[in-house]
């Protein structure tokens, strides 16, 4: 019975309690050393999906016995892996066990603005005691995320993120592979001033500094990083067969930490783009992941034995996760392939961007020169301006980042295409709800206004958002007003 059948044959009827789906195709974060267990299914009638996400304060003890009391989902640190089908209407329901209010965002997401997650823009906060359900249709398929949108620097790190898997409808999958893996990396603990700061990193030239690789080194011996809520290191490694193709969905949910993450003496294919198909997938050496931003890739066994999947920025030496072939590895993958960059499907200064209704410009600052507060056009959220669109617009968003740090700009409710970086002109354009912009890089990135409501649009490092380095769009034929509310 192949996986459309079965899954036809099930369709209508409702199962009540069981854990997880019985679906055919098998995925390995239920399992294995990096286990994020589904979350209980209570009710499965047709194409509706209902959950249910008790939020609840708990201990957690880490592998190398740090303790502390998280947010868990269900008892879980961080949250469960939600996989559904595109287009199945989703219902979770929140019960808020907490003493403060919280939220969840689906991150990627096409939802509708009340199931949005940000108070103050889009939604009322679950107040603690209460419970609220979140009903979105599952689109765009692809990897894309959940998290706490209230008090997210304690939320957050602390537990309250999850994967939310949309898996395609279409078959046969693009890029089908026998076994996946989602790794989602994040910090836990706090320190101020946290990510990668160009500023502190005494002589480093510009031309190093725009290169993206090399010796940048993130600033913070504070923070405990995790892989599925875990310290990797300290993983039993993960078997996987000589020929092997394994999906790795990599998600960053660090409020703060980008990574560039290589695999030993192999490459990796990058097929999706914060969970969009590109055009042509491309084998890259070596991918950099800013907070927010997801990549699918593909990856072979390099050799037999132990292999590690890492990242090579400074002080990120424990971000090593293990691999095992089971079997002999005969010939090693060709080497020599590029880095990762979004300009990595072509480009060129001389193409001309395609029409758009509306082009806004916006200028990201701040930080240290600022006294430790981030603004967009010279002011900080709430004082920013607000971008209007109306519904059916192509809208253009002009960047460029004149600060220190690096800024993964994420905009609520859309999916964007990077249609320039730095001059010039993507000649397909990658797919996107997140882009990075290291200091001095510029873009545009276009949309199509099709969602009304009002949408957050900010950066992904938590503390440069809470310091004000966010907007909204506002559809003007949206007819609920946002109140720029800071919780
Ligand atoms: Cu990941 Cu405002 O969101
Ligand atoms: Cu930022």
């Amino acid at each position: 019975m192949t996986r459309r059948e079965f899954l036809s044959a099930m369709a209508g009827l409702t199962l009540i309690g069981i854990g997880g789906y019985p679906f055919v195709r098998r995925w390995m974060s239920s399992q294995g050393p990096l286990s994020l267990p589904s979350p209980p299914t209570v009710a499965w009638n047709g194409n509706i999906k209902t959950f249910r996400y008790v939020i609840q304060r708990g201990p957690v003890t880490l592998q190398d016995g740090t303790r502390f009391t998280g947010y868990l989902i269900n008892g879980q640190f961080p949250g469960p892996e939600l996989r559904v089908q595109e287009g199945d209407k989703v219902q979770v329901t929140v019960v808020n066990q907490l003493d403060q209010p919280t939220t969840l965002h689906w991150h990627g997401v096409n939802a509708p603005s009340p199931m949005d997650g940000v108070p103050g823009i889009s939604q009322d906060p679950v107040l603690p005691g209460q419970s609220f359900t979140y009903e979105f249709i599952a689109s765009p398929a692809g990897t894309r995320w959940y998290h706490s949108h209230v008090y997210e620097m304690e939320q957050v790190p602390n537990g309250l993120f999850g994967p939310l898997i949309i898996e395609p409808k279409t078959t046969p999958e693009p890029y089908p592979t026998q076994h996946e893996l989602t790794l989602m990396f994040s910090t836990w603990g706090y320190k101020p001033g946290a990510g990668i700061d160009y500023g502190m990193m005494g002589n480093t030239g510009m031309g190093q500094m725009m290169g993206g690789g090399g010796n940048l080194s993130s600033s913070n011996q504070g923070l405990t990083h995790l892989v599925n809520g875990k310290i990797p290191t300290s993983l039993q490694s993960i078997k996987v067969a000589p020929r092997e193709k394994l999906r790795l969905r990599l998600i960053n949910a660090s409020g703060t930490e980008s990574y560039l993450l290589a695999i030993d003496g192999g490459t990796m294919l990058v097929t999706h783009t914060d969970g969009n198909p590109l055009q042509a997938p491309r084998v890259v050496s070596e991918l950099y992941i800013a907070p927010a931003e997801r990549y699918d890739v593909i990856v072979t066994p390099p050799r037999s034995g132990t292999w590690y999947l890492r990242s090579s920025l400074a002080g990120q030496e424990s971000v090593r996760i293990p691999f095992s072939t089971v079997g002999e590895v005969k010939s090693s993958p060709a080497v020599g392939a590029n880095s990762w960059s979004y300009l990595i499907t072509g480009s060129n200064s001389f193409g001309s961007l395609p029409a758009v209704n509306h082009s806004v410009q916006l200028v990201l600052s701040g930080g240290m020169m600022m006294g430790g507060a981030w603004t967009i056009n010279g002011a900080s959220y709430p004082n920013t301006s607000p971008v209007k669109v109306r519904t059916g617009e192509r809208i253009r968003l002009e960047m460029v980042n004149r600060s220190m740090m690096e800024h993964p700009m994420h905009l609520h409710g859309h999916s964007f295409a990077i249609t320039s970086f730095n001059g010039r002109v993507l000649n397909s354009p990658l797919i996107k709800d997140v882009v990075n912009l290291k200091p001095m890089e510029r873009c545009t990135i276009d949309f199509l206004a099709n969602n009304p409501g009002n949408w957050f649009f900010h950066c992904h490092n938590l503390q440069h958002m809470v310091g004000g380095l966010a907007t909204v769009i506002e559809y003007k034929d949206y007819p609920l007003p946002h109140v720029d509310k800071w919780m």
